[in-house]
């Protein structure tokens, strides 16, 4: 039993806030209610004397710790040295953590995403990385380890929803500062190639800022080519984007010859094999984004070279507009971004 203070619905709001200045309040404790009265948890020593008070015992419900750390609520439950070992950072894809779990804490990993969901409240469910990202699709393993059993979930970015399935298709909520800086520079009117397009957050957060724009979205993955059509209908963007599955090796050069105002490459990994197919989908003032993982100290000369070289062998000309670091990767790599023109 808790001691409590009784007092009409109508007057608990103003009362409730002089038991907390008064420092009365027991925050420890649900407070309670009937039809006609609220029982607020108090420390009977510190009531404000001179005011007069209903008092009761009453059982009330302990309230839930809240934790502000994956750390802090994993306290006692895993020893010093388990808790040098957690891998502090991870994603949460709409209502999807996703964690790394080194395997000196297999164990304890029920209680590391019981930790996770106790300190982000949105999670309802915890997968762990079971692989690294690998493949032509980029996909990865991941195995659910708390909450609901699922690998689909709903994400949000710059207006737009987008379903997402971290085991089927490649997502990053790493590249929102990335799209978001891409749309703001497209123009109305312009047709744009955007390859390797995913379940289509580049194309969203272009369609979203600029509607009157032509987006051809192509995809070699059929799950995201799935996912993909879904969130242009989610979003209303039919008139604006246009998925196409297949390999852009196969489709550019055939489909969209000298077809494009812009032209996005978000390939990390091996998208200067792809820099033919864009000189040759690429109008006179052509922008292109191309995107590389390179040496730190050394990435952008790396990926300079990679344009100049592909762009001797197409006869074009590519000039530089603009370069950034787009995240780390590992101590040593890192991607960068680099965009260029076409004449
Ligand atoms: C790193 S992901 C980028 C996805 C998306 N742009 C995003 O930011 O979420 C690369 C994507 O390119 C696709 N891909 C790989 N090779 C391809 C090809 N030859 N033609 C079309 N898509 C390809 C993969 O399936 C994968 O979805």
């Amino acid at each position: 039993m808790v001691p409590c203070v009784k007092v009409k619905k109508q007057d608990a709001e103003a009362l409730r806030r002089k038991l907390i200045e008064a420092g009365a309040f027991e925050p420890g404790y649900v407070p309670a209610k009937d039809e006609k009265y609220v029982f607020f948890p108090v420390r009977k020593a510190s009531l404000p004397l001179g005011m007069k008070l209903s008092l009761a015992q009453k059982r009330l419900l302990p309230r839930k710790q809240r934790f502000h750390s994956v750390d802090e609520a994993l306290k006692g439950k895993l020893s010093p040295k388990e808790l040098e070992h957690l891998t502090r950072s991870f994603d949460v894809i709409g209502d999807i953590a996703i964690v790394e779990i080194p395997d000196s804490l297999k164990k304890k990993e029920r209680q590391v995403a019981r930790a996770v969901m106790e300190v982000h409240r949105q999670v309802k469910t915890v997968a762990k990385k079971a692989g690294p990202m690998e493949g032509v699709f980029r996909t990865r393993k991941v195995k659910v380890i708390a909450g609901e059993r699922r690998t689909q979930t709903v994400y949000k970015e710059h207006g737009s929803k987008m379903r997402v399935d971290v085991a089927k298709a490649y997502f990053s909520p790493r590249l929102s500062f990335e799209r978001k800086r891409i749309a703001g520079q497209v123009k109305k009117g312009e047709k744009i190639l955007a390859l390797f397009a995913g379940v289509g957050p580049f194309p969203l957060a272009i369609a979203r800022r600029q509607p009157n724009v032509e987006i051809a979205a192509i995809e070699l993955n059929p799950d995201a080519v799935r996912l993909m059509k879904e969130n242009v209908k989610l979003n209303n963007f039919g008139k604006t984007i246009r998925p196409i599955p297949g390999d852009v090796h196969e489709i550019v050069p055939k489909r969209f010859a000298g077809w494009a105002d812009r032209i996005l490459m978000p390939l990390p990994k091996g998208a200067h094999e792809f820099l033919g197919d864009a000189f040759a989908a690429a109008k006179p003032g052509c922008i292109v984004h191309f995107y590389h993982f390179g040496p730190v100290g050394s990435s952008f000369a790396e990926a300079r070279k990679l344009v100049r070289e592909a762009a001797r062998k197409a006869g074009r000309k590519a000039e530089l507009t603009g370069e950034r670091v787009v995240r780390p990767y590992s101590p040593q790599t890192e991607q960068v971004a680099i965009d260029f023109s076409v004449q």
